[in-house]
């Protein structure tokens, strides 16, 4: 869920609007939004999208505070009714909430017998109900959410205000579910769950950690532990532009953000490098730089796409760096009794840094005492806050629920880091640095020239538009892409599709296989090309019309496919991005081929803060 409050002296609804389209991309179940109207809270919520709001709120009360939500559904089904701000019985407070009241039903249960009646089926509104409770016994806002949050369990954030305090708002945030910004503006001031919401108004913020309360009015914010403790917020500046976040001439974001690809890998290349002199910058590592020669084992954790990122960084590492490693699924991960130590070094991938499996299992990894480097694409986000060093990729915002830039990037800081911790262990030489470096100059041109081939790839979208179950094989490298690939396209088309091992594919896949069943296989020249041939021809065997994703100039591959889109020769270990990029634009083009909302794929949130 995205949450956003607004206090100062501007009217406060454009303002959340605006926020609220910025924060959609966190959950578009239903949205809504309250502000202060005279001496009462007028509280308008809507089903569906920002838009559906938009349409429903009426006259604008000229108010200078508010707040405003967009869901994700957790408890209770999306409707009206359940969509956020949540309010007391009296109806003098209202509540936003990103996360889980994990005891909801005891104190929904205590709250009852006590003669409160409820509106909706959520867990957010027991707080709305503690709240007014808290505060009917004499405390402040302020105070009545400090004692509230003692009583919540679970990882959440929350902002509240009341008819009583006109132009102050109170916001918490309790575990690793949602962070909070403030952002500070000129006597104005923005709490949200990301910087996405603030930036456009301020560039000047601070975070809450866990467990600590703000007030916050328009001339700034008073924070304090959950005991009462006064603690010092740490402001800083974050440089982003806030013009990248607009779609340009492009119909959708996904599309815009498959194209900023050769940019965005430019950037995140020499953000980190330099090719004269070869050399490895790693600004943001901090401590773990010194740490990393003693590296004896590494674990990659990501959800999603992040995961495949992981999985494609594994081989890096073992092959650069000469260690072991294994990429894993952070929400398995945090609930197994993973062996560490303080010489395995835990990389998290994550483009948002706020996924909640990976702070969480970057909490299991912290207990146990190991190394942490995260890779992430978000100024100051919630990873970069846990691990002892960042890896930052350059990919600018990225709106897309469907992630494409954020990819191709962390392959990039994945690559170099492996370099970096290879070079750490005594393994990297000047040439081979040298020589790998001068490979991934080449990588954005590559990327550009895949882009260029959209023709051959809008004619396999068409083909492949009609079908109701899609295969993607891969083996060694082109494995993780393969169920990138099949995870785009579910995701943005709805057609069912998997992504294989190829060698897998004999032992139950292969049972699927018939004429109405296509399948994509990626065979570039570096993918254990040969063993491909042979998985191609077994489908082929069996009646499934196969396109092929090969290295231009593939004439023997180009005879044995029933369709192929081609991509320029690349280093062996840089295959991944070319290859997934034609993948990308097929899910795309499928997907508006088929009429589907590409940037806001149905039952999805791009930053998912739940478990
Ligand atoms: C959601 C998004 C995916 C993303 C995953 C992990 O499921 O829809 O696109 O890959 O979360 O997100 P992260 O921000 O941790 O990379």
């Amino acid at each position: 869920c995205g949450i956003v409050g607004y206090t100062g002296h501007r009217p406060a609804v454009p303002i959340l609007l605006r926020a609220l389209k910025d924060l959609e991309y966190r959950g578009y179940d239903s949205a809504g939004i309250a502000v202060l109207d005279g001496d009462r809270l007028a509280i308008t919520k809507k089903q569906g999208k920002i838009a559906n709001l938009e349409a429903a709120i009426g006259p604008l009360p000229a108010a200078t505070a508010g707040i405003g939500h967009t869901r994700w559904a957790t408890h209770g089904r999306p409707s009206d009714r359940n969509a956020h701000p949540h309010s007391s019985c009296d109806g003098r407070v209202v509540v936003i909430h990103n996360g889980i009241v994990e005891n909801y039903t005891a104190l929904r249960s205590e709250l009852q017998a006590r003669g409160h009646a409820f509106q909706s089926e959520t867990d957010t509104e027991t707080v709305a109900h503690l709240l007014e409770t808290e505060m009917a016994a004499g405390a402040d806002l302020f105070e009545a959410l400090a004692r509230t949050a003692r009583r919540l369990e679970g990882s959440q954030a929350l902002v509240a205000m009341t008819v009583d305090e006109p132009g102050t708002l109170v916001a918490t945030r309790l575990g690793n579910a949602g962070g909070i910004v403030i952002g500070f503006g000129n006597e104005e001031t923005i709490v949200a769950s990301d910087l996405a919401a603030v930036l456009p108004l301020t560039q000047e913020v601070a975070f809450l950690a866990d467990g600590q309360v703000a007030r916050v009015t328009p001339s700034g914010a008073e924070v304090v532990t959950l005991t009462g403790e006064p603690v010092m917020l740490q402001r800083r500046r974050i440089p982003i532009d806030p013009v990248t976040a607009l779609k340009g001439q492009y119909p959708h974001f996904m599309l815009k953000e498959i194209h900023e690809q050769p940019e965005a890998i430019t950037d995140t290349i020499w953000s980190l490098a330099t090719l004269d002199p070869p050399a490895l910058y790693f600004d943001d590592l901090g401590s773990a730089g010194d740490r990393l020669a003693a590296v004896e084992r590494v674990v990659l954790l990501g959800m999603g796409t992040s995961l495949h990122a992981a999985m494609i960084g594994q081989r890096y590492i073992e092959a650069f760096a000469g260690l072991p490693a294994a990429a894993d699924n952070a929400s398995e991960f945090r609930y197994r009794d993973p062996v560490l130590d303080d010489r395995t070094l835990v990389i998290s991938v994550s483009q948002s840094g706020e996924t909640v499996d990976v702070l969480e299992a970057m909490a299991v990894a912290r207990r146990a005492g190991a190394l942490q480097v995260t890779v992430c694409n978000t100024e100051g986000a919630q990873t970069t806050r846990v691990a002892d060093g960042t890896v930052y990729t350059r990919a600018g915002l990225e709106r897309g629920v469907a992630s494409t830039k954020c990819f191709t990037t962390a392959l990039v800081a994945l690559y170099l880091l492996a370099l970096r911790i290879a070079q750490a262990k005594g393994r990297l030489s000047e040439e081979a640095l040298a020589s790998h470096l001068h490979d991934l100059a080449q990588l954005p041109r590559a990327a550009a020239d895949v882009l260029r081939r959209r023709d051959q790839i809008r004619k396999r979208a068409v083909a492949l538009a009609a079908a109701q179950h899609v295969l993607f094989l891969g083996r060694g490298l082109a494995f993780p892409v393969a169920m990138e690939g099949a995870l785009k396209l579910k995701e943005v088309s709805y057609i069912h599709a998997e992504g294989y091992a190829a060698g897998e594919m004999k032992h139950g896949p292969i049972a699927l296989i018939e004429p109405t069943f296509p399948t994509v296989a990626i065979a570039t020249q570096h993918a254990l090309r040969s063993k491909m041939i042979s998985n191609i021809e077994q489908i082929q065997a069996r009646g499934g019309p196969v396109t092929g994703v090969i290295t231009e100039g593939d004439a023997e591959l180009t005879a044995l496919c029933d369709a192929v889109i081609t991509v320029p020769a690349v280093s062996s270990w840089l295959e991944p991005v070319a290859a997934v990029i034609p993948l990308q634009l097929l899910a795309y083009d499928v997907a508006v081929h088929r009429g589907c909302d590409v940037d806001q794929p149905r039952n999805l949130a791009k930053t998912v803060t739940v478990e």
